[in-house]
């Protein structure tokens, strides 16, 4: 109960009034889904599939709540199962349960698939018959999602100065993440709208991957613009951009011992607006 403690007493009203509000405004697990896909091939019937299946995922949910990511793999009896699970790094460890655990209640729709990826907002998760964990991209799956153009963006110069705030920051959280073990944020404000921007590689891939990765995802995402916002679902990462702050870091201090202030701050925020 880190934020607990950094806070000042005369605070302490807001969390008995409205504790339930508040414990909303404080994090966001980012669960919702954004794409899931079962692969072509069917796993031909084997009584071992599905135990090596809830082995690989019970042994995930234990990395996950230590690490914020985990793979593991089964090999005998065969089939061989390889699972793989990656929450981004702003989310807290509770936050990257509630991600996880989301996805891995969908991702069994897939079965009998011999394989299967499920992206969310915060998470991903993936399982496959072979060791795909250093995998960087994959040209059948690999995957752009971009939303539509924002209506306030019909002048000309407007339109220009957000598309350069969006070529700003893919190219800044690209350069960053590689150099940051696999994750950076970053954001551009001023002006009508702000960019905001998210990456985060696998961690089980090297620099090489990453690198190659976050490359390929944001020269594609960054062909998303004039559109709001826009999400690429990679092999061997993530990358997103949007007009809203979807993530819960401060830029710069990311994993700072002031965390737990800082979202005592979007919680007072809130609360003026009610
Ligand atoms: C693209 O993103 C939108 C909004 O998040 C979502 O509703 C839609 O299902 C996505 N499309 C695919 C094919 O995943
Ligand atoms: C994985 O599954 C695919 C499709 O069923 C198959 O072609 C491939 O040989 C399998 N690979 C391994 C290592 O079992
Ligand atoms: C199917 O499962 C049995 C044990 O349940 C195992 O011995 C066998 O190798 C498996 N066959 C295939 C094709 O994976
Ligand atoms: C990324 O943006 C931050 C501020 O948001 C800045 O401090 C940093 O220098 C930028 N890095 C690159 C590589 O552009």
């Amino acid at each position: 109960m880190h934020f607990a403690i950094s806070m000042s007493k005369n605070l302490i009203w807001v969390f008995v009034i409205l504790p339930n509000f508040f414990s909303l405004a404080l994090s966001d697990p980012r669960a919702s889904e954004s794409h899931l896909v079962c692969g072509a091939d069917k796993n031909p019937y084997n009584s071992s599939f599905i135990p090596n299946f809830y082995n690989v995922m019970h042994n995930l949910i234990k990395q996950v709540a230590n690490h914020l990511s985990g793979s593991y793999f089964v090999a005998t009896p065969s089939p061989a199962i390889y699972g793989m699970a990656q929450c981004h790094r702003d989310l807290s460890p509770v936050d990257c349960q509630v991600c996880f655990s989301e996805g891995r209640v969908k991702l069994p729709k897939c079965l009998p698939s011999s394989s299967a990826r499920i992206f969310l907002d915060g998470c991903f998760l993936r399982y496959d018959n072979y060791s795909f964990f250093n995998e960087a991209t994959d040209p059948k799956y690999d995957y752009v999602n971009c939303s539509s153009s924002k209506e306030v963006l019909t002048d000309k110069s407007l339109l220009m100065d957000f598309n350069s705030k969006v070529a700003q920051v893919i190219k800044n959280v690209t350069e960053t993440a590689v150099v940051n073990k696999g994750f950076a944020v970053s954001e551009v404000r001023g002006g009508v709208v702000a960019v905001y921007a998210l990456a985060q590689c696998w961690t089980t891939l090297d620099a090489d991957s990453c690198r190659l990765c976050l490359n390929l995802a944001g020269s594609k995402l960054r062909q998303c613009k004039p559109g709001a916002g826009g999400r690429a679902l990679y092999a061997g990462c993530y990358m997103r951009y949007s007009t809203e702050r979807f993530f819960n870091i401060a830029v710069d201090t990311e994993e700072g011992p002031d965390k737990g202030e800082f979202n005592v701050r979007v919680g007072i925020r809130s609360l003026e607006l009610l």
